[in-house]
């Protein structure tokens, strides 16, 4: 029978936080609600993936440059960009035990649809549920529930004095996407890089969102990475290159290990007024009880730049030099959580299997992905040959490799455990036969088989796996 979810995710926060992956923040002084720190493992992991994606949407083609914007941006941006007057979620208060629920998920949980509807609708089918006494807090299973509200999801911050109050006029919010920082540099890019449409302006920082429901562990956070790609190109020519773009990305999760019966295409019905496309690729996971939406790629028309245009007072169109033509570019939009897809590579990667009785847990991730590469040991701590002899492997497979770990801590059984719950995929070991003819056992995570490989050999070997 399938895992329940909630024992799957049990088991999945139980294990980032051991393994020193993924800690709640400020955990001594009891915890900060919809915040995480990331360990030694976890930010190897980060890099990682950041990296998977660092070169398939730039360095491995030619048309996609790198950004890194500020996350302070002048407020106006988000004047421009609709998020101010409209970045809301509906928001439901338990009265009894002040607990906070999204109206349209609470909705959601009997049927009613409620995405991007107002607060009328929401007020008005909520009205309903009350008066046939369906209506009751997810938590303490009271009825006294407020009516829906508008609730902002802008961070504000203020960048005057710190005695300054916060006011209309010194208040900043911390970006809500990053998409925003690449829209503002449009122009830059064009001016310094000179790049031809169509082209790509692609970057990786953190966005804030003042979530009314910050649960299901690093899903769905209040401040987290995203890695968003906006690609300028010539009006009329969206179709092909927005299917093109959804190849891409979708190629890119099979590439690092995601199957393809766990993955799907969600389409929205219900568009924004300037977007022509928009689909999200969901992940199945097992840890939340089913498919989520990982990554949106849509096709957003020329709302952006004409907004920023309009309240900037600049001109952000592009010259095509072979027709002779002004015109706003339109742009297609790749945006993924990090968090996001950090979850959904545990999730998938996650298994437990049987040996001799004993439950065995290890974490399948893909060799690029994994946070070590390989771990090497001693058999023996208090033998000094092999301490020795190991480090000496240990420090020629650094070398090659980079992220390589020594372990001498505990018995052999002790340290493979260890390497399997990081998801390390191979682990070396120098015993005393490795003192007479330089071999050594290599042993393979996923299906524990060791054999025996000569030192010499070794970089070979695992530059071919990895
Ligand atoms: N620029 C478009 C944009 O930001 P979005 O659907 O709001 O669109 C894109 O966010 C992606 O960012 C989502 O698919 C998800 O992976 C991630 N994301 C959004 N809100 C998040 C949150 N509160 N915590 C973690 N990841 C989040």
């Amino acid at each position: 029978m399938a895992e329940k979810s909630n024992d799957a995710l049990e088991k999945i926060v139980s294990l980032c936080k051991r393994r020193g992956f993924v800690f709640s923040s400020s955990e001594i002084y009891g915890g900060f609600a919809g915040v995480y720190d990331y360990g030694h493992y976890g930010y190897l992991l980060k890099e990682n993936i950041k990296k998977a994606w660092m070169d398939s949407m730039i360095f491995d083609r030619e048309d996609v440059v790198a950004l890194d914007s500020a996350i302070f941006m002048h407020p106006q941006t988000w004047v421009a960009s609709g998020h101010v007057a409209g970045f809301n979620d509906p928001q439901v208060d338990c009265r009894n035990c002040k607990a906070r629920f999204r109206a349209d998920h609470l909705l959601e949980s009997f049927g009613v649809s409620a995405d991007k509807a107002t607060i009328e609708f929401i007020n008005g089918e909520l009205d309903k549920l009350r008066a046939e006494k369906k209506l009751k807090c997810a938590n303490c299973g009271s009825a006294d529930l407020t009516s829906a509200k508008v609730f902002s999801l802008m961070v504000k911050s203020n960048l005057g004095s710190v005695t300054d109050e916060l006011t209309e006029e010194n208040v900043v919010y911390l970006r809500p996407e990053t998409c925003g920082g690449i829209y503002l540099e449009y122009k830059n890019t064009l001016d310094s890089l000179h790049p031809k449409l169509p082209f790509g302006i692609a970057q990786i920082g953190k966005a804030f969102r003042n979530e009314i429901a910050a649960r299901q562990f690093i899903f769905r956070t209040r401040e987290f990475e995203q890695m968003e790609m906006q690609y300028f190109h010539k009006p009329g020519t969206t179709k092909e290159l927005y299917d093109g773009w959804k190849d891409t990305r979708w190629a890119w999760f099979l590439k690092y290990g995601i199957p393809l019966e766990k993955i799907r295409w969600y389409q929205h019905e219900k568009l924004a007024h300037y977007a022509s496309e928009a689909y999200d690729i969901e992940f199945d996971f097992a840890s939340l009880g089913g498919f989520k939406e990982v990554e949106g790629i849509h096709a957003r028309g020329d709302w952006d730049l004409s907004q920023h245009a309009k309240y900037s007072g600049q001109t952000l169109d592009y010259f095509d030099e072979e027709t002779k033509e002004h015109f706003v570019p339109h742009i297609l939009e790749t945006s993924v959580g990090l968090a996001r897809l950090f979850l959904m590579f545990i999730d998938n990667a996650y298994t437990e299997d049987e040996k001799d009785g004993e439950v065995r847990t290890f974490l399948k991730l893909h060799p690029k992905l994994a946070p070590i590469k390989l771990a090497v040991f001693p058999l023996l701590k208090n033998k000094p040959d092999l301490v020795a002899k190991a480090r000496e492997v240990y420090l020629a497979l650094k070398k090659d490799f980079g992220v390589v770990e020594f372990d001498d801590n505990g018995n052999i059984g002790k340290r493979y455990r260890r390497q399997d719950e990081i998801g390390t995929p191979w682990c070396v070991t120098i015993d005393f036969d490795t003192l007479d003819n330089e071999t050594v056992t290599v042993r393979d995570r996923d299906t524990g088989e060791q054999q025996r490989l000569a030192i010499a050999d070794l970089t070979e070997y695992f530059k071919a796996k990895i």
